[in-house]
C-alpha cells in the first residue's frame, strides 16, 4: 500500500518525496506518519547525513488535506492531535540538515516547512502561499516565530496573515529560498548541495546547525501555542464555512 511518501537513500541523503499528485500532493495523516518514521530512522542512521524534501508532478504540496481538516472539525477533535502534531513536534528536534527543492505550489505547511529547512532551492514556477486566515485558521509549524525571524515582521505578516502569494523571486528576496534554479536542474542542484553537506565532518556539521538554528525549546513552545489556537479555530464557524466553500467551488 502506498503512503504517498516516497523515501530513497543515496550518498548520505535521505529524500522524502510528496507523491499524491492527483490531489496536488495535499498531505493526509498517513503521509505525516511516514515522514515521522523516515526522519526518525534517518536521524538514528549514521549513513544518513541530510534529509531532502521533494515534490512531484510540478507541485511541492498544496498543504494539509482540507477534507482531513473538515472531518476533524466536524468530529470536534483537534486536527493537530495525532500524526500532524507528531510531525510538527518533531521539526525542532531534527538535528541533521534539511534541504528542499520546490517546484510549483507550496501551500500552507508546504511553505512553513521551508522555514525549518537549511537550504531551499526553487524553480521559477514556485509559488509560496499560506491561506491560513482565509480558512479561518492561524499560522502553524512555528511559522509565527520563524517567519518574522527570517524575513522581518512586515513581510511575514504579508505572507502569513494577508495570505499574499510569494513567487520565486519574492521568496528569494525574503530569504525563504537560496536560489532559483531551472526546473529541469532543480532536483539535481538540491541533491548535490545535500550530498556536499552529507560529506562534511558530521559532528561539526551537526554542531554548526545547532548553533545556527536557535533554541529548540523556544520553537517547540511556539508550535504548542499555535496548536492550541489552531485546534480552537478548526472548530470555529469561520473555518467550517471556508472548508465548505472549498469543496463547493466546482459545483
Ligand atoms: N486538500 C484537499 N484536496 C486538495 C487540496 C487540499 N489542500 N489541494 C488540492 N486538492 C485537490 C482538489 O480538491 C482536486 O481534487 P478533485 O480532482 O477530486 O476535485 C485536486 O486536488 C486538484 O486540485 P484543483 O483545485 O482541481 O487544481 P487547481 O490547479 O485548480 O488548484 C490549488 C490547485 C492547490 C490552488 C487548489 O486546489 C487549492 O486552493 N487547494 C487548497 C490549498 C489550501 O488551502 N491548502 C491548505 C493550506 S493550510
Amino acid at each position: 500500500m502506498t503512503t504517498n511518501i516516497d523515501i530513497a537513500r543515496a550518498d548520505g541523503v535521505q529524500s522524502i518525496r510528496f507523491a499524491r499528485p492527483e490531489k496536488k500532493n495535499a498531505l493526509i495523516p498517513a503521509m505525516y506518519t511516514a515522514m515521522v518514521e523516515a526522519i526518525t530512522a534517518g536521524e538514528a542512521d549514521p549513513e544518513v547525513g541530510v534529509h531532502l524534501f521533494l515534490g512531484s508532478s510540478n507541485v511541492f504540496t498544496a498543504g494539509n488535506d482540507i477534507s482531513d481538516f473538515a472531518a476533524r472539525a466536524m468530529s470536534g477533535s483537534s486536527v493537530l492531535e495525532g500524526p500532524v502534531l507528531d510531525f510538527l513536534r518533531l521539526l525542532p528536534r531534527i538535528e541533521k540538515p534539511l534541504v528542499a527543492a520546490v517546484d510549483g505550489l507550496a501551500i500552507g505547511i508546504g511553505t512553513t516547512l521551508l522555514m525549518h529547512c537549511d537550504l531551499v532551492y526553487a524553480s521559477p514556477a514556485a509559488r509560496l502561499q499560506t491561506p491560513f486566515l482565509d480558512l479561518g485558521l492561524v499560522p502553524e509549524a512555528g511559522s509565527s516565530l520563524l517567519g518574522p525571524r527570517i524575513m522581518g515582521h512586515a513581510r511575514a505578516f504579508e505572507l502569513l496573515v494577508l495570505g499574499e502569494a510569494f513567487d520565486a523571486e519574492r521568496a528569494r528576496q525574503a530569504g525563504l529560498i537560496n536560489a532559483i534554479i531551472r526546473a529541469d536542474a532543480l532536483e539535481e542542484t538540491a541533491m548535490e548541495a545535500a550530498r556536499r553537506l552529507a560529506m562534511k565532518p558530521r559532528e561539526a556539521l551537526l554542531a554548526s546547525r545547532k548553533l545556527m538554528r536557535g533554541n529548540p525549546a523556544e520553537l517547540s513552545a511556539a508550535i504548542e501555542a499555535e496548536a492550541v489556537l489552531f485546534a480552537q479555530r478548526l472548530a470555529s464557524k469561520e473555518a467550517r464555512t471556508a472548508f465548505a466553500a472549498f469543496f463547493a467551488r466546482k459545483g
